[in-house]
């Protein structure tokens, strides 16, 4: 019986679910493997290794096309993937999964289809201070294309989102809102229900970048009422190259598709082109399949836990990495929200954070250093960068511990 299976509602037994991942049994430099750039990418438990490695000997055929039996059989998994997604996120119906390479795509998707569809000269988006690159970049690239504004939601010292300047800034020209759910940068978790609330009050729809919430809190997307949601697979424990985007279903049946190719056609004539209904209208070509095989199980497995499990685990984490790390005079935690999610960024006096990352590296402790793709929230807070822990659901006190040991050692390095 899988660890998992056994797992209780009461007991959060990190150290069994630590054996389900390979990976964190393993060495660096000799010592054991603290893992806390979670943030960037999960790592993967042996129900996805295994489902991925089943499907290339076992059943490896293409979808939709074949009548042999390997066809069939992935065309069952691919599918019934689709719907264990739908579940997850408490979509309407299946045909509101769209497969995606990850989150960025999902966003493109949307940009550049909706998008140019939609938006025209004079329209406004709104997206935040906090955002990923992935959520800037395609909206600028529209706005300057269209002749479009693109406005920001600026936010405190904290790094929470100003609500009243929000409210201000919306008007009959904004066409979105595209706003991420939780920072990756500073870990601050938006109010996104009542940002989407206040969004359709001005006619506005709201695209909800979840790279970072779909790990750490559960998403309803009918309660949020958002019309788009996109994750990518890799930050939940599945495999990298496949993620979703969730588009309520007048929307993708009124958006043209992405990109043409077989999988996405009805008929086609050298005359006339029909296309596929929603989700396959925008799943031109091969997919990852073997991915979607893996993001299925991904999600059994964070459903068999509990995701409010996995939050409250991850929560004391936060609540015990902030107290240790606080107690260093030259840690300075930026991105200090009522509401965050497991990320803890910080600089540590003048050390550049890359030289930081390096030396927790040699102890074993993989945490990441840069900008993390949110170039404007470290202008925002007139640093360079940071470097960042970020937690996942097998990660320990005693790893906290290992963490803030090799911050003290940093500092004796550079003293
Ligand atoms: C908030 C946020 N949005 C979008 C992305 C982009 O995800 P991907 O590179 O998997 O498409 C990331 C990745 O770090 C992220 O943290």
């Amino acid at each position: 019986m899988s660890t998992v299976q056994t797992q209780t509602k009461t007991a959060y037994d990190v150290e069994k679910l630590r054996k389900d991942f390979p990976i964190l049994s393993r060495q660096v430099h000799g010592v054991p493997l603290v893992y806390l750039d979670n943030a960037a990418t999960t790592q993967k438990p042996l129900s996805v290794i295994e489902a991925e490695d089943r499907y290339y000997r076992e059943y490896n055929a293409n979808i939709h096309r074949g009548v042999h039996l390997l066809s069939q059989e992935a065309t069952k998994a691919y599918e019934d993937a689709r719907v264990t997604i739908q579940k997850f996120i408490n979509a309407a119906s299946s045909s509101e999964i769209i497969y995606t390479r990850g989150a960025t795509e999902g966003i493109n998707l949307v940009a550049q289809t909706w998008g140019r569809k939609n938006i025209q000269a004079g329209d406004e988006i709104v997206i935040s201070h906090l955002e990923h690159h992935s959520n800037i970049v395609p909206w600028q690239m529209l706005c300057e294309e269209k002749g479009a504004k693109l406005r920001v939601i600026p936010i405190n010292d904290r790094g929470e989102l100003l609500l009243d300047k929000y409210k201000n800034m919306l008007n009959d020209k904004t066409k979105l809102v595209a706003i991420g759910h939780v920072s990756n940068a500073l870990g601050t978790i938006n109010p996104i229900a009542d940002i989407i609330h206040y969004a359709h009050s001005k006619g506005a729809l709201v695209l909800v970048d979840g790279a970072q919430s779909i790990p750490h809190l559960k998403v309803d997307v009918q309660k949020l009422d958002c019309d788009f949601y996109v994750f990518s697979g890799h930050k939940i424990y599945a495999p990298t190259g496949i993620g979703v985007l969730y588009g309520k279903l007048a929307h993708l049946n009124a958006m043209p598709p992405y990109q043409g190719g077989g999988d996405m056609i009805a008929s086609v004539t050298f005359e006339k082109t029909l296309y596929a209904k929603p989700p396959h209208k925008f799943e031109a070509g091969t997919p990852h399949i073997a991915g979607v095989i893996g993001l299925g199980k991904a999600l059994d497995y964070v459903s068999a836990i509990g995701l409010d499990a996995i939050a409250a685990h991850e929560h004391e984490l936060l609540v015990y990495g902030t107290e240790a790390l606080s107690q260093i005079p030259q840690v300075r935690i930026i991105g200090t929200a009522a509401m965050k999610a497991g990320v803890i960024s910080f600089t540590l006096g003048d050390i550049h954070p890359h030289d930081i990352g390096t030396i927790l590296d040699k102890m074993g402790v993989a945490v990441r250093a840069g900008h993390h793709c949110a170039q404007p929230v470290m202008d925002r807070f007139d640093i360079p960068a940071t470097a960042r822990a970020s937690f996942g659901l097998y990660n320990t006190k005693a790893e906290v511990d290992a963490l803030v040991k090799a911050v003290k050692k940093t500092l004796e390095v550079f003293a």
